[in-house]
């Protein structure tokens, strides 16, 4: 029953357990955005661990200026096109813009991209609110991403793409919320464009593996959009983005070299860092 899961022996698919011995180890994990199968293929060939269907594919892919416009349908569909390339790392789908607004509404999205899109996990931008729904996913036996922070769900809402988190309160309430998710079940919690020692605190209070994005070098492991490390983003690139291109023959030595930058802390410097 088990045998898929050791096909390739020597490089078993990365799991929840894989990334929580990471932490415990303090093995940095390295993940990257993906948006195709083609990619897939490389991140798996460069030993990314974690995939990430991101929305900001509506950005990257599609040409919107925020992740607002992008559906399930989209989802789904570049989803089941990167499971198809992967084998090692472990896949995460965003659940996009309202496709959660209730429980049963990210019960019956969540079990889409993972039946049609072969995600294992599935991320929402969370807290507040959705913290219950964090709960009721998990209570289902879904594995979750938490996504706090700047969250580009709501940049209509919370005036544009901002660090969060820069003021006391803000940041005891970010804190707050990471542990209130964990403890409703999140099983990674994902952390974009906060001051690096508030990305420091949270991953030491937290049991679960923490994923930074523009969140310091303290993390337990780093993200970042795979176009924006490619150099293929044009007009102004974020703070915390590094070009991994530079320098490279090509795309998998650039993905190899951001692979080895993250393991070995080279990656975030502090010009990378809030
Ligand atoms: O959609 C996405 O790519 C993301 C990353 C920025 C973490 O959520």
């Amino acid at each position: 029953m088990y045998t898929h899961l050791q096909r390739d022996a020597g490089r078993p698919p990365v799991t929840l357990s894989t990334l929580a011995q990471m932490k415990a180890e303090r093995q940095k994990i390295a993940c990257l955005t993906c948006y195709d199968a083609s990619f897939a293929v490389l991140l798996d060939r460069a030993d990314v661990d974690v995939a990430l269907v991101g929305d900001s594919l509506g950005m990257a892919v599609q040409g919107h200026a925020t992740t607002v416009p992008v559906t399930m349908d989209h989802m789904a569909y570049h989803c089941a096109a990167v499971a198809r390339g992967l084998h090692r790392p472990f896949l995460i789908a965003d659940l996009p813009f309202m496709s959660y607004p209730s429980k049963d509404l990210a019960l019956e999205h969540s079990v889409r991209l993972m039946q049609e899109g072969g995600a294992k996990m599935v991320k929402l931008e969370s807290g507040g609110k959705q913290t219950e729904i964090v709960e009721f996913l998990s209570g289902h036996e879904i594995a979750v991403c938490a996504h706090l922070g700047l969250k580009p769900q709501s940049v209509h809402k919370t005036g544009g793409f901002r660090v969060q988190g820069r003021e006391r309160e803000t940041a005891a309430r970010l804190l707050e919320e990471a542990r209130q998710l964990e403890a409703a079940g999140a099983d990674i919690v994902l952390l974009e464009c906060i001051p690096a020692a508030l990305g420091k605190l949270i991953s030491a209070e937290l049991q679960v593996p923490v994923i930074g994005i523009g969140a310091g070098p303290d993390t337990d492991g780093q993200i970042l959009v795979l176009y924006d490390i490619l150099d293929i983003t044009t007009g102004r690139k974020p703070r915390f983005v590094r070009n991994f291109m530079a320098g490279a023959p090509g795309n998998l030595e650039a993905l190899q070299r951001y692979v080895q930058a993250v393991k070995q802390g080279e990656y975030p410097g502090p010009e990378h860092c809030f």
